[in-house]
């Protein structure tokens, strides 16, 4: 018997770049990739040195491209740079100094446009207040706070001095301000008043006053007026960030930082324990997050590019923050949900701003699918010619709606998978040369040498099952676990010897695209048949009456396992017993009957973290009959919780 991961599903859509985009697009061809890449994989070190050079600016060349000692990687050593030098001051000498950088709305409907030359300036004066306010080279930093360009100046103002900045999620709780600021020793907050979300106002601050309760550690907190609510100051510690910046000098010189310097640390949920402090350096970092962005979106000059997720996930940190800005683009950033006031908001955006590239999540796709057409369909959606994918797979029916709906059969999607830890996208299509598949995230990125390999860290054949692992250290590459190297160890690198271990199951087709089958965590194993859960929710997404699927496994006497899955419905599809069977057929037909659920449960909504991610491991406490007792500080709604425990029908 194997301890393989088997995998079912069948997807024969096949979409080829269009020759219009292929045309002007960096790589251009299947052929052009595959030679690039393979220049990168047997010799990466002069490869990514090319790269730094050609994308980054440097105070000082490095000597040595890679030093490794597994699990440590050191790249670039002895080079010396600084952040936001690269994403800002170099942009005041290359023609882009009144080019946008940021624009901005408000959920309430402000708007503000933010050129380099302005977001230089503040970025500058914030140096110098912290500076002012007793921040050093080295210190830790918590920034707090809504999506507002501030959110942005706060962060890049940290690695312009040199310090260490993590950014904690504003829609979580004290408790985990709490946490990071003493696992991370922090000695100044940054956050806002408030900030709006569907409507009302986030009381942030007051969030930040309950996380210092009895902290002597933080000697300072600067905080940005945002939304007027009312708020303490707390004398000797709390600072009003427009008071500070009135003092400020506009001019601020970069540090000069080390290469392999911490530049943030991001905490990460582990599925159990406590939050890993995932601690990312500066140069590797900058020109995984650069490098990535310039290939996998093709980035023109003449783009509007839009990443919808929060700047407290790492897709924020890389992907609306360090790599657009290095670039010199023009970045959208929008304070609020995607469905305030109406459920159009986003299409609201993409038409007024013109934006040519969206970058948003499967679990919004769902969303938006379950909304209605109608929504997008009021607006001119024209000006977009790239959509992309991250964060979970994407199902296949999800992944046709979005080109057909969104892109108009027009746009190339890339789906892109990657982590916190690897700091940059991995595996992923290049918009203008690899033809698509509908739920694949594709080929490796440049320099990355993915692999689905078994227990032994053998290479499994083509459609088998297995690990995702990694298998060369690359330049973005998580560096450690704050203070915890040992659990960085264990957790990365211990699985499957001399390989970075991604704690997801997937399987390469015959043309060596990687599908990921879901966290291996999440496995389902039913008489003695290892199947992952990504499959049978996307078989169940492809049922026309479906918006969303979670699929757990559930004790069971005979199989080891039974399925257990819980769908939420579109718009105004009943709940019945006929539904139900109908799903079952639905999936035996797609799959095969191994894969049927024995259980089906309708659900109102389903949990999920506050990035989007279903949390399965909850679910799996459900389907077991039992109460949920595992950590759910990271749930976004706890009544889904409730409901899903009421509702055996
Ligand atoms: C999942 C988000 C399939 C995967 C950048 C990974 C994906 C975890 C994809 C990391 C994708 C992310 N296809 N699965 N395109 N992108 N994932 O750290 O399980 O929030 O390990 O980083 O999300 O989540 P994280």
């Amino acid at each position: 018997m194997t301890n393989n991961i088997e995998s079912y599903l069948v997807e024969n859509r096949f979409f080829e770049p269009s020759p219009s985009f292929s045309k002007k697009a960096y790589v251009s061809s299947l052929s052009q990739y595959e030679e690039l890449y393979r220049r990168s994989i047997e010799d990466p070190e002069t490869f990514w040195a090319e790269l730094a050079s050609e994308l980054l600016v440097w105070h000082k060349k490095w000597h040595t491209v890679l030093e490794w000692e597994e699990p440590f990687a050191k790249w670039f050593v002895g080079g010396k740079l600084n952040v936001s030098e690269n994403c800002l001051d170099r942009h005041l000498h290359d023609g882009r100094r009144n080019k946008a950088a940021l624009i901005w709305e408000g959920e309430p409907g402000e708007k503000r446009t933010i050129t380099y030359q302005q977001l230089h300036r503040e970025v500058c004066k914030l140096a110098n207040v912290l500076k002012r306010n007793g921040a050093k080279r080295g210190d830790r930093i918590i920034i707090y706070m809504p999506m507002c360009p501030e959110a942005a100046i706060a962060m890049l103002a940290c690695t312009r001095i040199g310090a260490i900045h993590s950014v904690v999620f504003g829609g979580f709780s004290s408790e985990a301000i709490k946490d990071r600021i003493h696992d991370c020793n922090a000695t100044i907050v940054i956050t806002a008043d408030g900030g709006y979300r569907r409507g009302a106002i986030v009381p942030l601050k007051q969030s930040v006053d309950n996380a210092l309760k009895n902290n002597r550690q933080v000697h300072r907190v600067i905080v940005f007026r945002r939304a007027n609510n009312q708020i303490q100051l707390e004398p000797g510690r709390d600072v009003w960030w427009h008071e500070e910046m009135e003092k400020a000098a506009a001019f601020c010189p970069p540090e000069s930082m080390d290469a392999e310097d911490p530049l943030y640390i991001l905490y990460t949920s582990g599925s159990t324990g406590k939050p890993k402090g995932v601690l990312h350096t500066t140069a590797g970092y900058l020109l995984g997050a650069a490098a990535t962005t310039k290939y996998v979106f093709d980035l023109r000059d003449e783009d509007v590019y839009w990443c919808t997720a929060d700047i407290g996930w790492v897709t924020g940190h890389s992907y609306i923050v360090y790599g657009p800005l290095c670039l010199g683009a023009t970045v959208v950033m929008y304070e609020g949900a995607p469905n305030w006031p109406k459920p159009d908001r986003f299409w609201k955006l993409i038409e007024e701003h013109g934006v040519t590239i969206f970058y948003t999540a499967p679990t919004a796709i769902r969303a938006f699918m379950r909304w209605g057409d109608k929504w997008p369909n009021q607006h001119n959606l024209s000006s977009l010619r790239l959509l992309g994918s991250v964060g979970e797979p994407i199902n296949p029916e999800a992944w046709m709606w979005y080109h057909t709906v969104i892109g108009n059969s027009r746009c190339p999607i890339v789906d892109t998978w990657w982590q916190t830890e690897t700091g940059a996208i991995m595996l992923t299509p290049l918009p203008g040369a690899t033809p698509l598949k509908p739920g694949t995230a594709t080929l490796p990125f440049f320099g990355v040498d993915a692999a689905v390999v078994d227990e032994q860290g053998e290479t499994v054949p083509p459609n088998a099952g297995g690990k995702l692992v990694i298998r060369k250290p690359w330049p973005s590459m998580v560096r450690n676990i704050w203070g915890d190297p040992d659990r960085f160890k264990k957790q990365y690198w211990s699985e499957i010897k001399g390989n970075y271990f991604t704690g997801d199951g997937a399987r390469r087709d015959e043309d060596g695209y990687f599908w990921i089958v879901g966290r291996i965590d999440d496995v389902l194993n039913v008489a003695g048949h290892r199947l992952g859960t990504s499959e049978i929710e996307s078989a169940l997404v492809s049922h026309p009456a479906v918006a969303e699927a979670a699929v757990v496994g559930r004790p069971d006497p005979m199989k080891g396992q039974a399925v257990v899955a819980f769908v939420t419905l579109k718009e105004g599809e009943p709940h019945t017993k006929e539904l139900r069977e109908a799903l079952r057929q639905h999936v035996g037909e797609v799959i095969g009957p191994i894969a049927k659920p024995d259980d089906v449960r309708f659900a109102e909504a389903l949990p999920k973290t506050r990035s989007g991610k279903i949390m399965r491991r909850l679910l799996k406490e459900i389907a077991a009959g039992g109460q949920v007792t595992g950590d759910t500080t990271t749930l976004e709604d706890l009544n889904v919780l409730a409901q899903l425990s009421g509702n055996e029908t």
